[in-house]
């Protein structure tokens, strides 16, 4: 059965990826929306990037709903040293013929849960969490709704990619983080520990090229930018496909080991600031992790998911 889902994103070259992906996936989900909030650029080039990106493959009747310019409590801390100026540079996509919707994303999130049934929808969350929030401390009743939140984020014991503990996702919006942990909601949680091993490896990025245009080409240039970073930090072989996870679990969950614990976040300021942790033991889970998975597995499902356009 074809799974309705919302996206919200902060396109974002590994954004772009589960964009394509989800809305390439007619047959496992249906992408009823996508949301956007300020994280690897600010709200304006964020939203841009959306809309270019719906427009690559002409999928107009997606609404995208922008969100949030900034988290709920910090000041906005952003990422141009590894997605660019842009927030996506690399490819050369092109310009939006259709603009955003007039309600805000908070309020698309509000009135869209308020109307739909219980556990009924799919939330992707693959940015700072501050859209979602939000709309829980709006109208925390919309958590009946939610069939499950699966979200890219935070790091168990593979260390932060933006300070020492934290990932970059829940350090923008830890307080937003918070709250979408303590919903309530089903939660599978895709961490630095399991996307670390998805690297777009050269040979996958020649299977991305192979596939031409509109997108083959498309996200090989993205790759071909963004990869340095990583690189550079880790000593990776590729960039590590973030996003795209959270999309190839709802397609094949088999993909991924799994274990259940008491996620928790760090609020406050100071060297864990955004920092996650998991008591694998004691406390009642809230959530179920991704620490694995078979990455010739998700290469081959991105890669054919990718060719269907
Ligand atoms: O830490 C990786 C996450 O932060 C990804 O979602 C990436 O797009 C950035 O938002
Ligand atoms: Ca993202």
């Amino acid at each position: 059965m074809t799974k309705p889902i919302i996206i919200d994103t902060d396109p974002g070259h590994d954004d772009a990826f589960a964009l394509l992906m989800a809305m390439a996936s007619t047959d496992d989900v249906e992408v009823i929306g996508v949301t956007t909030v300020a994280g690897n650029a600010q709200l304006d080039k964020i939203t841009y990037n959306a809309l270019r990106l719906r427009e690559l493959v002409g999928r107009h009747e997606i609404p995208i709903y922008e969100g949030c310019a900034r988290p709920m409590v910090n000041d906005l801390v952003t990422a141009e040293y590894v997605h660019g100026e842009s927030g996506l540079d690399g490819p050369d996509l092109p310009e939006p013929t259709h603009g955003v919707e007039s309600e805000h994303a908070v309020d698309y999130l509000v009135d869209t849960l308020r109307a739909a049934s219980p556990r009924s929808i799919t939330v992707c969350l693959i940015g700072p969490m501050t859209n979602m929030g939000m709309a829980l401390v709006k109208a925390p009743d919309i958590a009946a709704s939610i069939a499950e939140f699966v979200i890219m984020g935070g790091s168990f014991h593979a260390g932060g990619n933006i300070t020492t503990t934290a990932e970059f996702n829940i350090y923008v919006d830890p307080h937003a983080a918070h709250v979408v942990l303590e919903s309530g909601v089903p939660i599978t949680i895709m961490p630095l520990d399991v996307t670390h091993q998805a690297q777009a490896t050269p040979d996958r990025v020649a299977a991305f090229r192979a596939l031409g245009e509109p997108v083959g080409n498309a996200v090989g240039a993205m790759l071909d930018f963004v990869e340095r970073f990583d690189i550079a930090l880790y000593g990776f072989e590729g960039f590590p496909l973030h996003d795209p996870t959270v999309i190839a679990y709802l397609i094949e969950p088999g993909i991924f080991t799994l274990r259940s614990g008491r996620v928790t976040v760090v609020t406050d300021s100071g060297a864990t600031h955004g920092q996650t942790t998991a008591d694998w033991h004691r406390e009642p889970p809230n959530a179920q992790v991704a620490l694995s998975l078979d990455s010739d597995r998700f290469y081959t499902l991105l890669v054919d998911r990718l060719s269907r356009y």
